[in-house]
């Protein structure tokens, strides 16, 4: 199969038009390709970001606003949560969630250059977007600007197993099952062939940990889950560091 993964110069637009194509669905498909287990791995995100009641955090790539809404229960009715996304029919499907009272604004912005002030938020959390990024050294550059020191940023998303075996299984089920449910559950042509292709560029584990330090973020850490199937990052801007 030909490949469908954009050059740096078309991401911006193919990464955003995908997603505005497979809006209505893909929640759906969360669920179905995870087996419902991305809950639990948000849930995860949103401990390790440190959202307290009161504090004010960014969830960037929020897209339908799952992990929005977490935290939104963590920081409380005196806390604020902001999700940015550039795909406007995400955002749509995250206007319409039922957030039961919380206080959460979706916004339409783009990751590389968020319209926030220097070290104005407690946390940042990113859901499966690093990887959909131009430059995740550019990414990282500008969550470090918007957190103020000893604020974390806390990423979600694919990974690379170690183990061969599991190695093998997950790959067969990702390069060949999930194009085919991504397909017959959104009718979108490209979307989930760009999945398993992503992530063969994504420096996942090991890699995305040294980008974090080398972006200057302390505390690096990753946590494999599912056997390493997807991680999450987490480190935090140092003290003394305003940007
Ligand atoms: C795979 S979805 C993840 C949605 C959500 N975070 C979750 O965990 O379910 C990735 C989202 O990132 C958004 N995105 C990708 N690159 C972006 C960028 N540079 N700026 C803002 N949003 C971006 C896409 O529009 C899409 O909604």
């Amino acid at each position: 199969m030909p490949s469908v993964l954009p050059t740096t110069d078309t991401k911006h637009a193919y990464v955003q038009s995908m997603f505005d194509g497979i809006a209505p669905r893909y929640d759906l498909l969360n669920d179905v390709m995870t087996g419902g287990m991305h809950r639990g791995w948000k849930a995860l995100v949103v401990r390790l970001s440190g959202a307290q009641p009161g504090g004010r955090v960014l969830d960037a790539c929020t897209g339908t606003g799952d992990i929005a809404l977490r935290l939104a229960k963590a920081v409380g009715p005196e806390g604020e949560v902001i999700g940015l996304d550039f795909s406007p029919r995400m955002l749509e499907v995250a206007r319409r969630r039922p957030i039961g009272g919380h206080r959460i604004t979706f916004v339409e912005g783009d990751l590389m250059a968020l319209p926030y002030a220097d070290d104005s938020f407690d946390a940042l959390t990113v859901g499966y977007g690093l990887r959909n990024v131009t430059s995740i050294p550019g990414a990282l550059q500008e969550i470090k600007r918007v957190l103020r020191p000893g604020g974390k940023m806390v990423s979600l998303d694919l990974g690379k197993p170690t183990s061969p075996l599991w190695r093998k299984i997950f790959y067969a089920y990702f390069n060949n099952v999930v194009p085919i449910l991504g397909r017959w559950l959104t009718g979108a042509n490209d979307a989930y062939s760009y999945l398993p292709e992503s992530l063969a560029d994504f420096p996942a584990q090991e890699g995305l940990k040294r980008l974090m330090a080398e972006a200057g973020f302390t505390g690096v850490d990753c946590v494999s889950l599912m056997g390493g199937a997807a991680a999450v990052h987490v480190g935090a801007k140092p003290l003394g560091t305003e940007s």
